[in-house]
């Protein structure tokens, strides 16, 4: 049987995400509660880091610890695959000494060869393309606070990156309406869009963009990776800032997000960002639940 792997959403159908949630909910009731729960124990996950993290690192770490089983951490620097090991080579050998192995690198054609290589699940850690395991985790914290985001409109003000890729994916698994507004020259490539999803719409206007929405969604101007272009991007991005006239636009109830880190007083205010309506901890605290969950059902399928 093909191995499962999680390299982007549209890997798992909607019924495996509301499995995998149910057993988030479960995991993290079981957390809080400090009851032991060990279906990994004895199991391993290599963690390969070519870009910075403190949240992926430290959630799927700690979840593996929790779960029972061990993490190792790999990084370019000491690895071979910073001396230029081929990544099919990594595949083979890394997958032959684990049970899991989680991703963080540059190209989505990086993590997809080393999965076509590997003979265990492989997770997306962040890719230059898609950012699959936060955005889950916010759908899952959408959830948790406002109840189904199906028929719903969320708001995306600022860079089309790989954040907002997954986002893409999302609304077309749970079935809400993206509102997407980026600005000059750093618009979203329609071509890595599917032809038949048509549950988005794209405005000049930022503010715009937050109308009537029941989330507003915002993440840094310049992605790792992309530093070089930090300057030309704070001058492009003016006037893309998530500030309180926009959330104002948004319905009352409306909730912020981001995937953090932040720049409070570039692409979100303070006033945003630590205020009433943003659930940014709550985002990534999820990160421990939902991925807890994903390792459970990549290493060792259904439970219940
Ligand atoms: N949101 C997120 O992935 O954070 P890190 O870069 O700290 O892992
Ligand atoms: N878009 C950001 C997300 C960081 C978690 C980046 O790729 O750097």
């Amino acid at each position: 049987m093909a191995i499962k792997h999680f390299l982007q959403l549209a890997d798992f159908t909607l019924d495996e995400f509301n499995y995998v949630m149910e057993r988030a909910r479960i995991i993290k009731r079981k957390f809080k509660e400090y009851q032991i729960y060990h279906p990994l124990l004895d199991r391993t996950l290599v963690m390969v880091f070519e870009k910075n993290s403190t949240r992926t690192r430290l959630s799927f770490e700690a979840g593996m610890h929790q779960l029972g089983g061990a993490a190792i951490y790999l990084n370019t620097r000491d690895s071979q695959l910073g001396r230029g090991e081929p990544v099919e080579d990594a595949g083979q050998v890394m997958s032959r000494m684990c049970d899991i192995i989680m991703i963080r690198t540059f190209g989505q054609d990086i993590i997809e060869r080393f999965a076509a290589h590997s003979r265990v699940p492989v997770i997306n850690g962040l890719t230059n393309e898609h950012h699959p395991c936060q955005v889950f985790a916010d759908v899952f914290t959408y959830i948790e606070h406002r109840g189904s985001i199906a028929g719903k409109k969320v708001a995306w003000v600022g860079d089309a990156n790989n954040m907002l890729y997954s986002w893409l994916q999302a609304a077309q698994i749970f079935d809400f309406h993206l509102n997407i507004s980026t600005p000059k020259g750093y618009e979203v490539d329609l071509s890595r869009v599917p032809k038949e999803q048509t549950n988005y719409t794209l405005f000049d206007n930022p503010s715009d963009a937050c109308e009537g929405v029941s989330l507003v969604n915002t993440d840094v101007w310049t992605s790792m990776g992309y530093e070089a272009e930090n300057q030309a991007r704070l001058k492009a991005f003016d006037g893309w800032i998530v500030d309180q006239a926009k959330m104002s636009r948004a319905l009352p109830d409306a909730l912020f997000m981001h995937c953090l880190p932040a720049h409070r007083g570039e692409e979100v205010s303070a006033e945003v960002i630590d205020g009433p309506q943003s659930v940014v901890w709550d985002e990534a605290e999820n990160r421990l639940h939902i991925q807890k969950a994903l390792l459970e059902y990549l290493v060792i399928g259904r439970v219940a």
